[in-house]
């Protein structure tokens, strides 16, 4: 079978590592390429063996034959090219986080894709192993889950954060939300992008807690009857009781292990052919994304499971706003908004300099 034939819309940082998952997986190849940055554009179809790029990415989208649209943009740019891409008749689409500022832009993303597979992200929910863990718990080996504690200090509960919110909703079976409750780390007046917490509580009895203090704990620790799992998104840890009971004393449970293999997040080295070793999240993403084509699976983290996050974070800060009460989703106004920081809204080259970007896209190869 020919592989599928990739199109990338934003050749900036993270388009080009996109890329390099789609050229290094068999069943992919990266076949065109739209940038409004002539530069990025020419180091890019260099970078890829294209003959030429597209300036207008409707333009690529009218000529060329693309079955994967993959738009790589600011947030700014996000809503208009997903939905253009899906109008343009792709088969599939997996663009980056967040997907939108309000949720009135992420439900028309979702919307215009709803026949085709949508993922968003390189995500954390992209990860094999957590998915390995989630069918060890839907096989009934450490009880229902009970409890989620996710644990992130970040100051963009949008921009970064939604990759643990999404990986929450998975341990919570992507279940729909009764009621949150939150607050916001700097100003609950202002829709920018900031640190929140807060607790979730899911229709099916699973309470979730999202905490915002930086400690000496991060990551996500999912607390089921008779076991526990906590990953710090490099290791992946399980503990359980030996004989399946539910332990009253938490040196009752045994850890398993080794069973998971690290995620090599971070690594900066270079493979033999001189790239930056590419992500195995990333990998992983577009291994989803081509099951979602081949068997019709939904991917490892969808448009909706980004959308939804989205919604809790919001729903923290509206929360705030009402002092604190309970605010019961799905929230009403759509309107309502995060507004990601400058570095995520805009291109990076203008807003953190062309030097520091020289130095950024330079680095993806050694040479
Ligand atoms: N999942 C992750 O871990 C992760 C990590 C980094 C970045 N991101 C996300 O990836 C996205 C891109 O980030 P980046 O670091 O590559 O930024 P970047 O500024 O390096 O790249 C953006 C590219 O898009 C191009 N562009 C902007 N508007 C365009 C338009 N209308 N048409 C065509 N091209 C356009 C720019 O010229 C630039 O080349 C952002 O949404 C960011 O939040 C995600």
């Amino acid at each position: 079978m020919a592989p599928y034939r990739v199109g990338v819309i934003g050749c900036g940082r993270k388009g080009t590592g996109h890329a390099r998952a789609y050229a290094l997986y068999p069943d992919t190849e990266v076949v065109a390429a739209a940038d409004s940055d002539p530069d990025n554009l020419a180091l890019f179809c260099d970078r890829f063996n294209l003959e030429k790029g597209y300036g207008d990415y409707r333009e690529m989208l009218e000529r060329e034959d693309i079955d994967i649209a993959a738009p790589i943009l600011p947030v700014v740019a996000h809503p208009e090219a997903v939905i253009a891409c899906a109008e343009a008749g792709v088969r599939a689409i997996f663009c980056e986080k967040p997907m939108a500022c309000s949720l009135e832009e992420a439900d028309r993303m979702v919307e215009a894709c709803r026949d085709i597979p949508f993922a968003a992200g390189d995500a954390y929910r992209s990860f094999p192993q957590l998915w390995d863990v989630k069918a060890l718990i839907d096989a009934g080996e450490i009880g229902p889950v009970r409890t989620i504690n996710l644990y992130q200090p970040t100051d963009e509960i949008s921009g970064g954060g939604c990759q643990g919110l999404c990986v929450m909703n998975l341990f919570a079976g992507d279940g729909d939300i009764d009621w949150v409750s939150g607050w916001v780390r700097d100003d609950p007046a202002t829709d920018a992008d900031q640190g929140m917490g807060g607790c979730v509580r899911y229709n099916s009895g699973i309470e979730a807690f999202v905490h915002c203090q930086p400690s000496a704990r991060n990551g996500i620790e999912v607390i089921c009857a008779s076991g526990v799992f906590f990953s710090d998104w490099y290791t992946f840890r399980l503990w359980r009781t030996a004989d399946g009971n539910k332990p009253t004393r938490f040196d009752q449970l045994e850890e398993d292990v080794g069973r998971f293999p690290d995620s090599g997040i971070g690594d900066r080295s270079y493979d033999a052919d001189g790239w930056r070793v590419p992500g195995f999240r990333n990998q992983s993403g577009v291994q989803s994304i081509v099951d979602a084509l081949d068997n019709g699976t939904p991917p490892a983290c969808p448009g909706s499971v980004m959308r939804d996050a989205l919604e809790v974070a919001i729903a923290f800060r509206e929360s705030h706003r009402r002092e604190h009460t309970p605010v019961h989703l799905p929230l009403k106004d759509r309107s309502l908004r995060i507004v990601p920081k400058d570095a995520r809204m805009y291109n990076k080259k203008e807003v953190q300099g062309a030097e520091w970007y020289a130095d950024q896209i330079g680095g993806w190869t050694r040479s």
